[in-house]
């Protein structure tokens, strides 16, 4: 099986480390910029092949597709957009591009929680139900990684099984195993329509000052079959990548979120920082961490540097 990541940082940062997340959203005509977010947009279906051309040129490959249908789905089952979207990216770029597909319900949701809930309340057994729906569609349309965000518990167990019984046993898993609640997702939310609505995400999500919850989290996923696991954000997990990496022998890797780096970009706006120096810093760090790979909104904008 191919191994995307290899568990052997080098502490340098590299160009094969970097991952560029993108939006493709299905009330858009073309695209739409991303507020606060430099050079990320949201893309129409037909415009984000241009997109990911563009990217190519510049040495990117690997990507995080988000995808956000027009309607919310109160118990969701159709992904049918979804589908069409991966499949038209595969079919245009095949292995020119490492396609991960992030796998959650909070774009979809009329409240926009990443599972399925009735009275402030997640439902385990439908939420897992509603992603394996979505994760296999993904897996049949021509998704490389399925990478589960919506940390509720034993998703990464559900999607083995059912990738086992539906064929897919070597379909592999991204986890976004040690994932905080965090006040950094704004500018996300926004391009991803997925504000949380009536409770927060506390419920699922983990508490910022609790590191044995944390390092459990991904020892957790990793025992569940998980292939790759990722801290997030990466700034306020750096001092975890270490720990996971040897507990765990599994590739890891650090999502700089969307506030991380909305945060370098307005430095820059107010002239209070070079945005090029800001980024690469903050990515070296990362590296410096031991981070095998680096999900960055600046992926792109860095790569010619690398
Ligand atoms: C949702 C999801 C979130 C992000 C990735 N997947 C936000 C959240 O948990 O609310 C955040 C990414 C970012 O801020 O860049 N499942």
């Amino acid at each position: 099986m191919k191994n995307y990541f290899p568990n052997k940082s080098t502490s340098t940062l590299q160009k094969k480390m970097l991952i560029q997340p993108f939006f493709v959203d299905q009330r858009l005509k073309s695209k739409k910029i991303i507020k606060g977010m430099g050079n990320n947009y949201s893309w129409s279906q037909s415009a984000i092949i241009k997109g990911i051309e563009s990217d190519l040129k510049k040495g990117i490959k690997k990507f995080l597709l988000f995808i956000v249908p027009k309607e919310k789905q109160k118990l969701p089952e159709n992904f049918s957009y979804h589908y069409e979207i991966i499949r038209n990216l595969k079919k245009e770029f095949h292995k020119d591009i490492t396609l991960l597909v992030d796998t959650c319900l909070c774009s979809i949701t009329p409240d926009g929680h990443c599972g399925i809930s009735h009275k402030r309340k997640i439902d385990l057994n439908q939420t897992h139900y509603a992603l394996g729906l979505a994760a296999n569609t993904y897996l049949e349309a021509g998704a490389d990684i399925i990478a589960p965000s919506d940390m509720m518990k034993n998703t990464t167990r559900y999607l083995r099984k059912i990738f086992q019984d539906n064929n897919f046993s070597n379909a592999q898993i991204m986890s976004y195993s040690t994932k905080f609640k965090s006040s950094f997702y704004g500018p996300f939310r926004n391009a991803a329509n997925s504000s949380p609505k009536g409770f927060d995400r506390s419920s699922y999500q983990l508490p910022v000052n609790h590191r044995k919850k944390a390092l459990e989290s991904s020892i957790v996923n990793a025992a569940q079959g998980a292939n790759y696991l990722m801290v997030k954000p990466g700034m306020t997990s750096i001092d975890l990548i270490a720990d996971i990496k040897k507990e765990t022998l599994l590739p890891t890797g650090a999502y700089q979120v969307s506030g991380e780096f909305a945060s370098l970009q307005l430095l820059h706006k107010n002239k209070l920082g070079n945005y090029q120096d800001l980024l690469f810093e903050s990515l070296q760090v990362f590296a410096r961490a031991k981070a095998d790979f680096i999900i960055t909104y600046g992926a792109r904008d860095i790569a010619k540097y690398l």
